[in-house]
């Protein structure tokens, strides 16, 4: 058992709690962007689903190295003591009209970044349904306002229609694949999509 996704999952969150971020999901972009490439200092990315924070952090710190801005969202306010300069940050449904709005006065970004999930309720069935709904609107958001070259990350609960965004995603980026980070717990059914190259 001491290989198990469990055990490490449990190593993932003291080594957050050491690191100073706020959730275990940090170790998940760290991954993604190893992997991945998607943000460089100097861009202007947009974190949707930002709280409590840590990937704006890690974004901030690793990512953009204190160069660039980050624009974050989130239902609930970001646990980050200081906010980093480089952050704005607002308080709300990313896809209401008000908060959308001030997305795009803030745009267009070199990344778009969404973590964004829905509460779940246990119905795998409705959860999935939300989840994809929250993606959906993260790849409507990024037709619009990511740049020519861009790149996206969604997360996504795996039901069914994730092939659907994925093949949305493939008409609009060079390339586009489903990534599953290792940091990810062994039971969870989330999976990240991951968009690279937005074409013109
Ligand atoms: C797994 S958490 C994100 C963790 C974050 N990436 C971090 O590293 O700290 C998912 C977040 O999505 C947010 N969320 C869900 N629906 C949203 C919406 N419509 N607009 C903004 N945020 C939303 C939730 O409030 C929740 O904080």
């Amino acid at each position: 058992m001491a290989n198990s996704r469990r055990d490490k999952a449990d190593s993932y969150t003291q080594r957050a709690h050491r690191e100073g971020y706020p959730a275990r999901s940090v170790y998940k972009l760290e991954e993604i962007n190893q992997t991945h490439h998607l943000i460089k200092p100097g861009d202007s990315v947009l974190d949707v689903g930002a709280a409590p924070g840590s990937w704006t952090l890690f974004t901030h710190r690793e990512l953009i190295k204190g160069k660039g801005k980050i624009v974050s969202v989130d239902l609930n306010p970001l646990n980050l003591n200081p906010v980093p300069p480089t952050v704005t940050a607002f308080v709300g449904d990313a896809f209401s009209k008000e908060i959308r709005q001030r997305l795009v006065e803030e745009g267009p970004y070199d990344a778009i970044i969404s973590d964004a999930a829905p509460m779940t309720t246990g119905n795998r069935t409705v959860d999935t349904t939300r989840s994809e709904w929250l993606a959906e609107q993260v790849v409507l958001l990024s037709q619009e306002q990511l740049k020519t070259h861009g790149n996206l990350v969604i997360k996504i609960f795996q039901g069914g229609g994730q092939e659907a965004v994925l093949k949305t995603m493939r008409t609009m980026f060079q390339k586009a694949k489903a990534f599953k980070p290792k940091a990810c717990r062994d039971d969870s059914f989330e999976i990240y999509l991951i968009g690279l190259d937005k074409k013109e």
